[in-house]
């Protein structure tokens, strides 16, 4: 099986927040990625409403529909933006951590801290009541405490956060420790049967090098995507990480 490709179309909204104008459309962004063989849309509501507005969800979920493809709404633990969610049944959610001054999500949510986890495990309480046919997954770092709270929180999927993987990649430095760390987390989270997905900071590069490992049956990208766009178009960078899947099964 090819690992999926989930199309993050956040920053196509970015561009249209800078001016507060009705363009670029996300659902356009939507749709040519769709065309293009994404497998997956991915969004980010986040609570400041800084790129995706609450509009834009029913939106884009309408034209997922039409391809026969998931909406994957990544979100944080907030009673307003679960209630949303709900409202739209997105095929997937993914909770993450957000605070309001970074600049994008900075690390995977921290579920040894009892807060986090308690507030996890509610939100996905409130999913599986609320949002029955979705599935649920937590973006976390590749570490095995973590990973058993995960399993601890009976989600479908976790999606590792590979921001600083990808970072390392591209400024030349190793990265084995990260693949070997990927592979540790692979074993936990196979066992326990289930998704083992991959997304931030990812580039076609650091991309390859993970897809060479067979072991991410998933992955989201979004900002390198939509920047190499401004040059070759959405639908050609879209095509291109797919060929880039192609290259190995997982
Ligand atoms: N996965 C998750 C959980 C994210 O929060 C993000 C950023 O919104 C991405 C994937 C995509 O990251 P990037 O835009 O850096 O490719």
């Amino acid at each position: 099986m090819k690992a999926r490709l989930g199309i993050n179309i956040d920053h196509v909204a970015t561009l249209r927040q800078a001016r507060g104008e009705s363009y670029p459309s996300v659902v356009d962004a939507a749709r040519v990625s769709l065309e293009n063989g994404a497998d997956q849309i991915t969004i980010h509501l986040r609570e400041d409403r800084r790129h995706i507005q609450d509009t834009d969800v029913p939106a884009v979920k309408l034209m997922t529909e039409r391809y026969g493809k998931p909406l994957n709404l990544e979100l944080a633990c907030s009673e307003e933006i679960l209630n949303l969610a709900a409202d739209v049944s997105p095929d997937w959610v993914c909770i993450v951590p957000e605070k309001r001054e970074e600049r994008t999500t900075e690390g995977g949510l921290d579920l040894l801290n009892k807060d986090v986890f308690s507030a996890v495990k509610g939100a996905c309480d409130f999913l599986r009541k609320n949002n029955p046919s979705g599935k649920i997954s937590l973006f976390v770092e590749s570490d095995p405490e973590i990973l058993q709270k995960c399993i601890d929180c009976r989600v479908n999927a976790v999606e590792i956060h590979t921001g600083d993987y990808a970072r390392d990649h591209l400024n030349g430095e190793p990265i084995e420790l990260y693949l070997q760390n990927y592979l540790r987390g692979y074993q936990i989270i196979k066992k326990a049967g289930m998704g083992y997905h991959a997304g931030h900071g990812l580039t076609d590069k650091s991309l390859e090098s993970l897809v060479a490992q067979g072991i991410f049956e998933e992955y989201n990208i979004g900002h390198w995507i939509i920047c190499e766009s401004v040059f070759h178009g959405l639908g050609a960078v879209v095509s291109k990480c797919q060929t880039i899947l192609k290259t190995k099964k997982v």
